[in-house]
């Protein structure tokens, strides 16, 4: 899957606009800066296939990528913090709900966590909405390289006891650094078996 070509199809900014749900896809949200679109370059082996910026709230569209001809990676803008005019996040925020709750063939979304922070509460209405929908959701703790073994160990049981009470969360949490490599099979593997 991930041997073949990766490109980038469309950015869009209103649900009118999406490609046609004909292939299976899995989307990347979490809150702005969590390093969505860092993880989305280190899946598909390409440096700036996704924009990566240090300034919160960098990806403002819903940008689709084509993955081998049959899947798509979605990359989200974030939620929480951005550094933009509010009336233009909360526009954001109203496709970011409408893409997660209304995607037919949505088969996961990577709900990315940022391993310093663990679950915030806006990470929890994110989660409930995705419950509430019935897309099955998965964790991903990003930027783990910034942490010893014992403080991700703190994380990984923070946010454990968060999923309990979402039925539409897959158990298993992907432990992930872009930066250095940690996790990317596992996650090819996953998104693999979606098939
Ligand atoms: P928005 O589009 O603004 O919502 O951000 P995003 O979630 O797409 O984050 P992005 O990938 O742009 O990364 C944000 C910052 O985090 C950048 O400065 C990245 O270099 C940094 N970053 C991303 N992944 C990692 C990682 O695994 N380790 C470290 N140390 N830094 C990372
Ligand atoms: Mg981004």
């Amino acid at each position: 899957l991930f041997a073949g070509e990766t490109d980038f199809l469309k950015g869009v900014v209103a649900m009118d606009g999406m490609p046609p749900a004909d292939r299976l896809e899995v989307c990347f949200a979490g809150r702005s800066n969590v390093g969505k679109s860092s993880l989305i370059n280190a899946i598909t082996g390409r440096k700036s296939l996704a924009r990566t910026s240090n300034t919160p709230g960098r990806t403002q569209e819903i940008n689709f990528f084509t993955l081998a001809e049959s899947h798509y990676l979605v990359d989200l803008p974030g939620y929480g913090f951005a550094e933009a005019p509010v009336a233009i996040v909360q526009k954001w925020q109203r496709l970011l709900k409408a893409y997660l709750s209304g995607r037919q063939t949505l088969r996961r979304a990577f709900v990315l966590i940022d391993s310093r922070h663990g679950v915030k509460p806006v990470d929890e209405e994110i989660l409930s909405l995705l419950n509430k929908s019935a897309v099955t959701f998965q964790v991903v703790l990003t930027k783990t390289d910034k942490l010893k073994k014992g403080e991700i160990d703190k994380v990984v049981a923070q946010v454990s006891t968060a999923l309990q009470k979402h039925p539409a969360a897959f158990p298993e949490i992907v432990l992930t650094s872009s930066e250095k490599g940690i996790g990317i099979p596992t996650l090819r593997h996953i998104i693999g078996t979606l098939v």
